[in-house]
């Protein structure tokens, strides 16, 4: 079928398998531009690893240091006529390359947060891998279903105490307004939490741990994003930041959990990056736009791959992690630069419909927009007729 990409607010609905497995590729190439590293991870388990930062962390692992990887996520598979999610065909990709590469790579497909998913997890890797040495927590979902109580918890993306009012644009139509959020009531924090908080990383280590599957001096890594003063109501000090505090502490919890075994759980400060979800946050896409524009400016602006990759090879398997105040990874340094910073915030001021085409980088954010489900890549031909059931090797 001809696959055209189809919004509806901050979503896709359709995504394009060869566009996806071009990023793929072009992620793989850019890991082995790269020294090899020998004391990378050997055996890895992704969690969230179809998209994103996770994506571009099995990608590191498989391809920085020869691991073997097993990837679970929550996607689409198409049907007929219907193409799947582009984690789908990311992961098809990125499993079709690494066997023909002589790498292991399998994937289970369904939601993180059961009991269900775990089991069969720890399964395959008591079959397969025997154990692991690195596990990354890479979810980003709206909602969790509690495996213990079936409660189910919805996240939300709300100012705490204050309604916040600033300006946003919608990057499809490049209108810039002003917005304002209504400050969050009831349990939005804890439901929140309870979603994009630490305790679901906490089960599976404990579960993989009380199982014997995590080597000694095993790592885990979770994702987190701090951000600045601009976005700091709504996120960093909004609903989602106090999960992400939550997350944070989480990984002391698991360190002390893992002192037998020398095993460190850390949390990685990543960069503001155009992924699904975070289109989804108001404020953001504007910051963003400007971001990139002052960043490819300076010549310092990254992708999830370039992040992840300095993230391995010049912190988590390097000398010095660099660890902050709060013992936190920062690869987010060269979005919190004083100078970007200056400069985004004097760029803010001058953001309208009008001026934004040319002080931001709007058609960079829509690029990276359009990417992320396969379309608007470079070397893609659009016009081709495509099979859109496309199977995941790898997948159990
Ligand atoms: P993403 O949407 O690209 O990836 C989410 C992944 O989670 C996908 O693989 C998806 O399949 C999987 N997933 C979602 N719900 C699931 C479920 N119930 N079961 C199994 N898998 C499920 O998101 P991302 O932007 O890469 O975010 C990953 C992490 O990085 C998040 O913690 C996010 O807060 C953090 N982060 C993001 C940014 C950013 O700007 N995008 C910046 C810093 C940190
Ligand atoms: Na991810």
């Amino acid at each position: 079928m001809i696959i055209e990409p189809k919004t509806r607010g901050f979503i896709c609905l359709t995504s394009h398998p060869t566009g996806c497995e071009k990023n793929v590729l072009n992620q793989i190439d850019y890991i082995k531009s790269k020294p090899s590293t020998t004391n990378g991870p050997k055996k890895v388990l992704v969690i969230g690893a179809s998209t994103g930062f996770g994506l571009a962390s099995r990608i590191t692992s498989a391809y920085g240091s020869e691991a073997s990887t097993i990837g679970v996520f929550f996607e689409k598979p198409p049907s007929e006529g219907r193409p799947a999610s582009p984690g789908w065909y990311n992961s098809a990709a990125f499993e079709t390359q690494a066997h023909k590469d002589g790498l292991y790579a399998k994937s289970i497909n369904g939601d993180a947060f059961s009991h269900d998913i775990k089991a069969q997890t720890l399964q395959l890797i008591k079959e397969d891998l025997g154990e692991i040495d690195m596990l990354i927590y890479s979810l980003a979902s709206p909602v969790r279903t509690h495996p213990d109580t079936g409660k189910r918890y919805k996240s939300v993306l709300k100012p705490i105490g204050d309604t916040f009012t600033n300006n946003t644009v919608d990057f499809h139509t490049g209108v810039v307004k002003e917005i304002s959020i209504e400050p969050c009531s009831g349990d939005d924090i804890d439901n929140t939490i309870a979603v994009m908080g630490g305790e679901d990383w906490q089960m599976w280590i404990d579960l993989l741990k009380s199982e014997n599957v995590l080597s000694k001096d095993f790592k885990t890594v979770a994702y987190s994003y701090i951000g600045p003063s601009l976005t700091e109501a709504v996120y960093r000090k909004g609903t989602i930041g106090k999960a992400k505090d939550h997350l944070e502490a989480t990984a002391f919890k698991i360190t002390d959990s893992l002192k037998d075994i020398n095993g460190k759980g850390y949390v990685s400060v990543n960069k503001a990056l155009v992924t699904q979800a975070s289109s989804a946050i108001p404020v953001i896409p504007l910051y963003i736009s400007l971001l990139y524009k002052v960043m490819k400016e300076e010549g310092i602006h990254e992708g999830c791959i370039e992040q992840i990759e300095r993230l391995f090879n010049e912190r988590l398997y390097a000398e010095d992690l660099q660890l902050d105040d709060a013992g936190r990874i920062r690869v987010d340094d060269w979005e919190m630069r004083d100078d970007i910073q200056a400069k985004v915030l004097e760029l803010w001021k001058d953001a309208t419909t009008e001026t934004l085409p040319n002080i931001g980088d709007l058609e960079g954010y829509k690029t990276d927009f359009f990417n992320l489900f396969g379309f608007n890549v470079e070397g893609v031909d659009y016009d081709k007729d495509v099979n859109e059931m496309v199977a995941i090797p790898g997948l159990q």
